[in-house]
């Protein structure tokens, strides 16, 4: 073999390394799992805090966002703090309120699932409730956050299915590390 010849092989050989590192850059570019081992970060948001909060839990874990966005979408009015007779107030004195989602989450190809929403009155908002019940989080872990000034109630209760973990709360103005710290922290 001359010089030149091994020169083209090793060129040859160096371009196929790097080919195949590139398509399995490529291929798993978001450090998600093949399909049914995906991580997804499903959340409602009216203000933006917990649309701020689930972004920085994707860019940390990778998982894909899935927003839920209310059918009839919610006003100023709807949600007017300390009004008795406003639409959000209306439906958290209403255990059977469940308002309709705009278009359906799919959450079937995701095996563990961040579930992000604002406290509404003390509680997730029902639109949150109409989510959970709709769905079937069998061999699923569930990850509970909220981003509030108190509570962190799990919509557990209403779903047999899924492994569902002890809700987290986040201040709006959280910042990365602490979530960071709290991803590495889950204990499944
Ligand atoms: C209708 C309504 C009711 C709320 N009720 C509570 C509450 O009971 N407790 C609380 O800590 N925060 C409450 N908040 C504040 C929100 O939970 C908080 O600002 C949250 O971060 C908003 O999330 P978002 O921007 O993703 O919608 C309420 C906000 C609204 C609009």
């Amino acid at each position: 073999m001359n010089r030149t010849t091994v020169i083209i092989i090793a060129v040859v050989a160096i371009v196929a390394v790097a080919a195949i590192g590139v398509y399995a850059l490529n291929s798993n570019n978001s450090g998600q799992g093949d399909d049914g081992d995906r991580t997804a970060i499903v959340y409602f948001s009216y203000t933006g805090n917990t649309d701020k909060v689930a972004k920085m839990i994707s860019d940390i874990t990778g998982g894909d966002l899935l927003r839920i966005e209310a059918a009839m979408p919610y006003t100023k009015e709807d949600t007017e703090y300390g009004k008795e007779d406003c639409r959000a107030m209306i439906e958290a004195k209403d255990p059977t309120a469940r308002p309709g989602i705009a278009k359906d989450v799919d959450i079937s190809g995701y095996s563990r699932i961040y579930l992000g929403y604002p406290i509404w009155h003390g509680d997730s908002p029902k639109i949150m409730w109409t989510f959970t019940e709709a769905h079937d989080f069998k061999g699923k872990t569930i990850v509970p956050f909220c981003t509030a000034a108190d509570s962190a109630k799990n919509l557990d209760a209403l779903t047999d299915d899924g492994k569902w973990l002890d809700g987290k709360r986040f201040f709006k103005d959280v910042i990365e590390s602490e979530l960071r710290e709290w991803i590495s922290g889950l204990k499944s």
